[in-house]
């Protein structure tokens, strides 16, 4: 590329090039002046040439909206009107006065005598322009322009966690009841991307995107109240303030605790040990909420970097200070008193009477099933006992948590369709509340945290009867039916979900995929597929995310038990498609244009 010396004295004394211009003669200005408007074909591109107050100005002749040619508009006193959703542009500088439509690139031109030299390379910094789109699809919800710039950073090569960071700190800083259903599916996507089809990633991260704004919108931003100016720094004392404010819902007590730990530098594991204790301080919180947005906002932070603790986990806090707790509902205190129960093997916990919080004891294969047929059984005196015992053995916190997380999918393989549609998010509850216990514990063990599992085990416990009776296991279907072949297979589970409530067919078809021994990658690409097509709801991204996540975890340790957690999966989506599958087509529709294609055109 030939480049030349810029005369710009504002970067007088710096060497910069700048590339030279790449003039391409486009017409005369006799041509544009007799019409008005003329488009022009530049190298490849459909610029548009407009006479304007004896200037001449080029910009994109596809609306950026949907691509309408702008030929085709009306130009008055400087205002280009598309006539398609009648967006308005200033031809000058291109811009919008209709955020919902982009502004329209710009061409730098050059007048040569008669002729007119337009450079076909738009003028802006393309990865700029699309974080800027972004953050406004964001603010204005506008789901168009979400879709288009997440394409359009991916094309540019831009890394997920780009994208994150714009998303995360939006839907953390501008949602002042904190935390909620955008973040976490925002989130659950960057987990699952690398399972993804290539060409479904930007997809997922539109999703996130699009909840995040839908979570947003109408709310008041946040506004901090700061860390204290100085003063008290030590790790134990500020997590006992921490758990004294929650106790008595303080929530701006809490706040300011977490950003003066932030400030006095505690490290990831001492914070996320701090908010762990709080959250399981009171019963199964938020109905096994609070502790799943808790260990997102982490797993956010692991991708967008620590420093930006300050926004994402303040944005937890009023999920753990004004959340249900579980103590003050009649579920767990009738006809047995669940918490009366607990309260003694908390107290021998805490104690450390029952572990000292860092056994790595590991449970053999029969007595990890022993404690799984445990779980899903009716005594909640002996589920608590036999969790305590293993402890008392010297088997790792994991471990138990482990096998609930199991034991929880378990219940959504076995969850049988006799049961009302909305008994389906009860089990689901179960299932990424024990696997947000799992992740935090493996993440930062404590003994307070441990209590988590005892808590998402009575859940299990309360949901017995969803299981009475269970449904058939496709380990116990006969195959007749099936199509034979891996790909064959995967296009049924397709099929299948394309249908309404084909729940058992597309189990069998996951389970029989799995034990005919094909490559699970494509399947677990075709479960991602199976759910970003729909108009998802909040549980189903939830329980994608914690089903692959399981799932991963299990496939070499335990391949007999494994398939069951993608069974659930199969079951949980089917359940919940097909829908209306309006994202999908916004989606589609932002893939097109980015490539170049027009939906209208002349
Ligand atoms: S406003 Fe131009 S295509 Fe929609």
């Amino acid at each position: 590329m030939v480049a030349h010396q810029t005369a710009d004295p504002a970067l007088e004394g710096e060497d910069v090039t700048v590339p030279e211009r790449r003039l391409v003669q486009a017409a005369s200005v006799a041509e544009v002046e007799a019409t008005g408007m003329k488009p022009v074909n530049v190298g490849g591109s459909v610029v548009l040439l407009i006479a304007h107050e004896g200037t001449i100005q080029a910009i994109d002749n596809r609306c950026p909206h949907k691509g309408f040619p702008l030929a085709r508009g009306t130009l008055r006193d400087g205002i280009l009107t598309c006539h398609w959703h009648h967006a308005r542009f200033e031809i000058c500088s291109g811009g919008t006065f209709d955020p919902f439509a982009d502004d329209v690139r710009t061409y730098p031109l050059e007048i040569k005598g008669e002729e007119i030299w337009v450079d076909p390379t738009p003028e802006r910094d393309e990865v700029a322009h699309q974080r800027r789109r972004l953050q406004d699809g964001l603010k204005h919800n506008l789901r168009l322009v979400m879709a288009k710039a997440t394409i359009g950073l991916m094309a540019e090569g831009e890394e997920p966690a780009g994208l994150l960071e714009i998303g995360g700190r939006f839907g953390a800083t501008q949602r002042d009841a904190g935390w909620r259903d955008g973040l976490t599916i925002l989130t659950a996507m960057a987990n699952i991307l690398p399972h993804l089809a290539a060409d479904d990633r930007p997809l997922a991260l539109f999703h996130g995107m699009l909840h995040v704004a839908n979570s947003v919108q109408g709310q008041r931003p946040h506004f901090d109240v700061g860390p204290l100016p100085g003063g008290e720094t030590d790790p134990e004392r500020l997590k006992a303030w921490l758990r004294e404010f929650a106790e008595v819902r303080d929530r701006d007590g809490v706040e300011r605790v977490v950003l003066s730990s932030l400030q006095a530098n505690h490290d990831a594991e001492g914070l996320a040990d701090m908010l762990f204790s709080a959250v399981t301080d009171h019963y199964f919180i938020g109905g096994g909420h609070s502790i799943d947005f808790v260990n997102k906002a982490f797993e956010l932070l692991d991708v967008i970097g620590w420093q930006h603790s300050p926004e994402i986990l303040v944005s937890v806090i009023p999920g753990i200070t004004a959340g249900t707790r579980m103590e003050e509902t009649s579920t767990w205190r009738t006809p047995v008193d669940l918490v009366g129960l607990l309260e003694p093997v908390f107290s021998d916990l805490l104690a450390g009477r029952l572990s000292d919080g860092h056994s790595d004891g590991r449970l053999a294969d029969a007595d990890f099933d022993a404690l799984i047929a445990r779980l899903m059984g009716d005594d909640p005196t002996a589920i608590i006992r036999a969790l305590a015992d293993l402890l008392v053995a010297g088997v790792a916190l994991t471990e138990l948590s482990l096998a609930l997380s199991f034991a929880a999918a378990l219940r959504v393989a076995r969850f049988h369709l006799s049961n009302e549609f909305n008994d389906w998010v009860a089990v689901l509850h179960t299932f990424t509340s024990a696997n947000a216990t799992h992740r935090l514990l493996k993440r930062a063990p404590s003994l307070e945290g441990a209590r988590a599992i005892w808590h998402s085990a009575m859940d299990l416990y309360l949901h017995r009867f969803l299981n009475a009776p269970a449904a058939r296991q496709p380990s116990d279907t006969c195959v007749a039916g099936l199509p034979t072949g891996g790909n064959e297979l995967l296009a049924n589970l397709l099929e299948l979900t394309d249908g309404r409530q084909r729940v058992e067919e597309a189990a069998a078809t996951t389970y029989h995929y799995l034990k005919g021994g094909y490559d699970d990658a494509p399947l677990l690409a075709t479960l991602g597929k199976t759910l970003l097509r729909e108009d998802g709801e909040f549980h189903s991204y939830q329980m994608l995310e914690a089903g692959l996540g399981l799932y991963l975890e299990l496939r070499g340790r335990r391949p007999d038990l494994a398939p069951t957690v993608l069974v659930a999966v199969a079951r949980y989506l089917a359940g919940h498609a097909p829908t209306d599958r309006a994202t999908t087509q916004t989606y589609r529709v932002a893939a097109r244009l980015q490539a170049g294609g027009a939906l209208m055109a002349d």
